[in-house]
C-alpha cells in the first residue's frame, strides 16, 4: 500500500528550517509481528527489535527538539492475544528496563508510565516505579510509555475520580477532566504517528488527540528510524492547524 499520509503535500517545498517542531508526539508502534513474519521469525523477535527501535527513536526525537513522546506499548485490548505473547511482552518490558534504564537516565530522559497498573505483576510495577523515580529530575525529553492503556479507560478513570471526590456536576469541565487524566503532566499531542500501515487509533489517546495532526506510514515499527522521523516532522511542519478557527488573513472586514 502506498504511503497515503501526505501524498497531497509530497510536491510541496520543504518546510522552512527551525520552528514548527511538535512539542508532543504520540506514537503507535505497530508492525512488530509482521516485521518478524517477513523474516520467518517468531513474533517475539519483532517485539524485541521494537524495543531497540524505541530507544533509538527517543534519542532522535529529543535531538530534534520534541519535548514529550508518548508511545503505545500495550493496549487494554492486547490482553486478547495468545497468553504466550502476552507473557512474552511482560517479560520483555522487565528485560528492557534492566537493559536500557541506565542509558536512558544518562541521556536525560524522564520516564513516565501511563495506564492501568492494577493488572500487571508486582515485579513490573516496582520496575516502573524505580524507572520513574530514577529519571524524575531529567528534562531533555519525557518518554511516557502507555502500557495497559486505553483511551476509554483513561476517560472513565477520570470520571470515577470526579464521582469519588463528590465533585458537583457544574464543577466538572474539560479542564478538570484533563487534569485528572493519565497525561495530565503533558500538553496535548501535536502530532500522532502510527506505523505499520493501519489507519486507525485503536483506542489510544482518544481525548488528548482531539486536535492532533495524524501521520500514518507503512513502515513497520522496527524499521522506524531517523529518516521516517524526519519525514513525519516535515509533514507536520507543512500542516495548517486551525483548531476550528480561521486565519486572521482570511477574515474579510464587514462592509459598513
Ligand atoms: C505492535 O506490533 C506491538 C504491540 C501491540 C505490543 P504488533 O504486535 O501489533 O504487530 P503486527 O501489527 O501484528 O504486525
Ligand atoms: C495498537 O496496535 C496497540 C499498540 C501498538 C500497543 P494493535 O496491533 O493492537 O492494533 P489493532 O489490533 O491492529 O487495532
Ligand atoms: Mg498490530
Amino acid at each position: 500500500m502506498a504511503d497515503l499520509s501526505d501524498a497531497h503535500s509530497a510536491a510541496l517545498p520543504a518546510p522552512p528550517s527551525g520552528g514548527c517542531v511538535p512539542r508532543h508526539v504520540a506514537l503507535v508502534m505497530d508492525g512488530n509481528g509482521r516485521w518478524a513474519k517477513q523474516r520467518f521469525m517468531p513474533r517475539f523477535f519483532g517485539h524485541k527489535q521494537g524495543v531497540d527501535a524505541l530507544v533509538r527513536a527517543v534519542d532522535a526525537f529529543a535531538d530534534r527538539g520534541v519535548q514529550y513522546l508518548t508511545v503505545f506499548a500495550f493496549s487494554s485490548e492486547n490482553w486478547k492475544r495468545p497468553s504466550e505473547e502476552v507473557s512474552g511482552l511482560m517479560g520483555l518490558v522487565l528485560v528492557a528496563v534492566s537493559k536500557y534504564l541506565t542509558k536512558l537516565a544518562g541521556d536525560g530522559v524522564r520516564i513516565r508510565i501511563v495506564g492501568d497498573r492494577s493488572a500487571v505483576s508486582d515485579k513490573l510495577r516496582s520496575a516502573w516505579e524505580h524507572a520513574e523515580e530514577m529519571t524524575r529530575e531529567n528534562t531533555r525529553i519525557t518518554l511516557a510509555v502507555a502500557f495497559n492503556y486505553g483511551g476509554r479507560w483513561d476517560i472513565l478513570q477520570a470520571c470515577r475520580k470526579a464521582l469519588s471526590e463528590g465533585l458537583p456536576a457544574q464543577a466538572l469541565d474539560e479542564a478538570w477532566l484533563a487534569q485528572h487524566m493519565a497525561l495530565s503532566f503533558a500538553p496535548d499531542p501535536d502530532l500522532f504517528i502510527r506505523t505499520g500501515g493501519e489507519m486507525r487509533i485503536s483506542n489510544f489517546l482518544l481525548w488528548q488527540a482531539a486536535y492532533s495532526e495524524l501521520f500514518f506510514t507503512d513502515c513497520l515499527w522496527p524499521d522506524f528510524g531517523p529518516a521516517q522521523i524526519d519525514a513525519a516532522l516535515a509533514a507536520y511542519a507543512r500542516r495548517d492547524r486551525r483548531f476550528g478557527a480561521i486565519h486572521p488573513n482570511q477574515v474579510v472586514p464587514e462592509s459598513t
